[in-house]
């Protein structure tokens, strides 16, 4: 085959994702089944039941994107998964299943690191060179990275403890957002940002966390307590019971939205001035790639390209629905590795790969 193709598939969390990208970046076919409606009823994920749906769905996702693609198995150059990191339960029905695939059609299989996926993606939309700078911020990840190479990242700075989106998702709860008639099918950022909209943030007055922090972390549980105070508090003054929509609801989510900006954007312009201070990164024209759940706020990037303008710094962020977990990034990390001569670590000729 002249062009190189890969199968890509990922069960890091709560989306059931498959796509065929060949080595130009093309996506000939793609499918996803998200669980996020499920795990919003039960107020979060349940590792088991996640893994009970991958397991109902991936068969059909996979064999859908290979359809779509019009790609055999036997065509394929190799099969992408992601193996780390993520829920043990999730990645383990994704693996087992391209493992199959694997043996049946004699495949090279690509071990994916699910943030190198996410951080390669602007490499399949845009023409971006390394190094460049990345800023993850989902759900479940928070990091600020310099990307030297297909496999090579310098780790800048990461959460402390929890994620941006997750923070905002248990804000969102706290606030009782799903009771709320214009937010109830959104996810607790989407629906903070939208709130938001109606609010005044001048309201509250939630401090950024570290602010004397010499370093690029993150740090998001401090912000959510002091929340968590304050809706107790307006629940007394309101008197309303817990569970109810409090009508200082869409100030707070402009506050815990502004503030989450505000510390977003301080971390990143330190990773900035950091790496341009150590010739890491160019000094004209550096690229940083914001990517993940929380980067489609609106808000938030647009803090983010204050930062990028005022450090002469271009601001890349993928597609929304490559923002999000996706099959396609694994497709294309797979490529990328393929490409680099990168990262086969099971062949049916060789050793059975066995996670960590
Ligand atoms: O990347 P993603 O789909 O999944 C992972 O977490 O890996 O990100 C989902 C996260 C959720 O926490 C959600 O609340 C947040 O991204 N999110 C947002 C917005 N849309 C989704 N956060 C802030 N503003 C948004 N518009
Ligand atoms: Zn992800």
């Amino acid at each position: 085959f002249l062009h190189k193709l890969v199968l890509g598939i990922e069960t890091s969390c709560d989306d059931t994702a498959a796509a065929v990208v060949d080595e130009t970046g093309n996506v000939l076919g793609e499918a996803i089944h998200s669980q996020t409606e499920v795990h919003l009823k039960t107020g979060g994920i349940i590792p088991p039941v996640a893994q009970q749906l991958h397991r109902e769905n991936i068969q059909r996702i996979v064999q859908e994107a290979l359809s779509v693609s019009k790609v055999s198995p036997s065509e394929l150059s190799a099969i992408a998964t992601t193996i780390k990191p993520g829920l043990a339960l999730s990645l383990g029905v994704g693996l087992s299943f391209s493992l199959q695939l694997v043996d049946k059609f004699k495949k090279p299989f690509i071990p994916i690191h699910h943030m190198e996926a996410h951080a390669l993606t602007i490499r399949l939309t845009n023409k971006v060179e390394f190094p460049f700078l990345v800023l993850l911020i989902s759900g479940g990840h928070c990091l600020l990275a310099l990307v030297r190479g297909v496999s090579d990242f310098l780790l800048l700075g990461k959460s402390l403890d929890i994620a941006p989106g997750d923070m905002l998702d248990k804000v969102a709860r706290r606030l009782s957002l799903i009771k709320h008639p214009e937010c109830s099918t959104m996810s607790g950022g989407k629906a903070i940002e939208h709130l938001a909209k109606q609010g005044n943030k001048l309201h509250f007055d939630f401090k950024p966390p570290m602010q004397r922090a010499k370093n690029c972390d993150f740090s998001f549980t401090g912000l959510q307590h002091i929340i968590d105070k304050t809706v107790m508090q307006k629940e007394k003054e309101e008197g309303i019971e817990k569970g109810q929509i409090l009508s200082s609801a869409a100030d707070i989510a402009a506050a815990v939205q502004h503030t989450t900006a505000c510390h977003i954007a301080k971390r990143t312009h330190r990773a900035i001035l950091f790496c341009k201070q150590k010739a890491l990164l160019s000094q004209s024209n550096a690229v940083l790639v914001v990517s993940g759940g929380v980067a489609s706020n609106l808000y938030i990037r647009k803090a983010l390209e204050i930062v990028a303008n005022a450090t002469q710094c271009t601001l890349l962020c993928p597609p929304p629905k490559l923002c999000t977990d996706n099959g396609i990034m694994i497709a294309w990390n797979g490529i990328e590795r393929l490409r680099a001569g990168l990262g086969i670590l099971y062949d049916t000729e060789g050793i059975r790969y066995e996670p960590k």
